[in-house]
């Protein structure tokens, strides 16, 4: 099922073709390098593919399979997965924002059109009232699409790997709080 369209990309569900190059990011130390650190084996990729994330909820809410139009290419995967608090239990009418390129399509401006149309389906589609994203501290690239976007820095939490938090919520409800 194709979940969305934007003007390169067409998101849809994870399907087993996708195997090989689904592993081939998460084996790639520069696409894990703020998110996770190493690089995964290809077992431990496979199972992640087979027993991960990717499944989608009937809310639509989940992280898609990233196709390029042009040439049929997965290039990625990107989409809104429920916001889950620190304490468990999920936010009611928040999403995750989350993008992931692979590398040889890097620069090319696909995650900033990935994560752009994902807000736009936030708001229209999924009627959220607000979009969070957390970004290891470091990685440049992501926090300069969120600030394209509008997203705020919220916090940053330090540890042994520090991150931010960005936030943004849906223009509409902006304005009916004024
Ligand atoms: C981060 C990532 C998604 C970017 O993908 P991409 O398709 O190359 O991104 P885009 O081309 O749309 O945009 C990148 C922008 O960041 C800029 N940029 C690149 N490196 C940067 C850096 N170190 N610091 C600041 N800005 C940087 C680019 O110039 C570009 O800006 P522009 O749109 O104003 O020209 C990709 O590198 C990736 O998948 N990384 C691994 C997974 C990951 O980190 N995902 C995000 C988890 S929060």
């Amino acid at each position: 099922m194709i979940v969305l369209e934007s003007e390169r990309l067409l998101f849809r569900q994870h399907d087993t073709a996708d195997v090989d190059a689904f592993c081939a990011m998460e084996m790639d130390a520069e696409v894990r390098r703020y998110v996770g650190g190493s690089p995964r084996s290809r077992d431990e990729a496979k199972r992640r593919f087979l027993e991960g994330p990717l499944q989608v909820s009937s809310d639509r809410l989940g992280v898609w399979a990233t196709i390029l139009k042009s040439t049929e290419q997965y290039v990625g995967r990107c989409g809104l997965y429920p916001h889950f608090r620190q304490s468990g239990g999920v936010v009611a009418g928040e999403a995750t924002l989350s993008f992931y390129i692979a590398r040889e399509y890097w620069g090319q401006g696909l995650a900033s059109e990935a994560a752009g149309a994902f807000v736009e389906f936030g708001w229209k589609q999924l009627q959220l009232s607000r979009i969070v994203s957390t970004v290891q501290v470091g990685n440049g690239a992501s926090v300069h699409i969120l600030e394209k976007l509008g997203f705020d820095l919220i916090a940053t939490e330090q540890g042994k790997q520090s991150f931010y938090k960005f936030m943004l919520q849906n223009p509409k409800h902006r304005k009916a709080e004024r």
